[in-house]
């Protein structure tokens, strides 16, 4: 393809951008895990996390990996505005991912969560960091929100949104709930947690990742 083509398919921030402050949090488990934006040139290793959950059918995990795959790789090819991936890192392992994209500076859309360490939180601290970037750090004034599977639904969803009728989420159509500013001012003490500045050992160790083994997906 020409780069004169190219020049007018890729697309990239074009809205005032900053980058998300890192956050440590502790998990119930009492281990630690940064929370930080994921820089572009991770996105292969990004894929290669994801890759193993686009045929975990538990918990929806499928759907959510084929669709954070795509946005995730759409970023990475400058096919997605306005998109940020964030990650949570365990002791140097890949605990979590999240992602949000915003239509405008007002108005965010919540995109996915996915654990990969599993029943620490970590997947509720990636959804709650994820919103925290959109209102506090980028000035969103409201986030649009779906749930493609039940836990999402009872674990994020519930904890912090109202409906919103009558307007269909990008991600298919579905069904949407919103996330005003007021709701997140309310939602924040109950969901929003972490501390700053992250200590400097701890912020080098996380500065990469590994992958590690899934050890909870059902061997078929
Ligand atoms: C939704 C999600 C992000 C929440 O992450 P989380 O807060 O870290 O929570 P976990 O995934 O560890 O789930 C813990 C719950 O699952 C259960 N669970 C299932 N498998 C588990 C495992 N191997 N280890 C521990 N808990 C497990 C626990 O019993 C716990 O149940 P509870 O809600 O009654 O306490 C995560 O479950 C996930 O990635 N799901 C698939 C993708 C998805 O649905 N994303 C959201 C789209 S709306």
């Amino acid at each position: 393809m020409s780069e004169d083509v190219e020049s007018i398919l890729a697309v990239d921030w074009d809205i005032p951008w900053k980058e998300y402050p890192p956050k440590l949090v502790l998990l119930p488990s009492g281990e630690r895990m940064v929370i930080r934006e994921a820089r572009r040139e991770e996105v292969p290793k990004l894929l290669q996390a994801i890759r193993p959950l686009l045929t975990v059918e538990k918990d929806f995990y499928d759907i959510v990996a084929a669709r954070l795959y795509g946005e995730v790789l759409g970023w990475y090819r400058h096919r997605a505005r306005n998109e940020f991936v964030l990650v949570g890192i365990v002791d140097g392992k890949l605990a979590g991912i999240s992602n949000n994209r915003a239509v405008d500076q007002k108005t965010h859309v919540s995109l996915h969560t996915i654990a990969l360490k599993r029943g620490a939180r970590a997947g509720a601290h990636m959804f709650a960091a994820k919103q925290e970037n959109s209102m506090e750090n980028l000035g969103a004034e409201e986030i649009l929100v779906t749930a493609e599977s039940p836990i999402g639904f009872r674990r994020l969803i519930s904890q912090w949104c109202e409906p919103r009728p009558g307007v269909q989420h990008e991600l298919g159509g579905a069904k949407t709930w919103v996330i005003t500013r007021d709701i997140y001012k309310k939602v924040k003490p109950q969901q929003v947690f972490g501390s700053r500045p992250v200590p400097d050992d701890l912020l080098k160790r996380s500065a990469t990742f590994e992958i590690a083994p899934l050890d909870w997906v059902p061997r078929k």
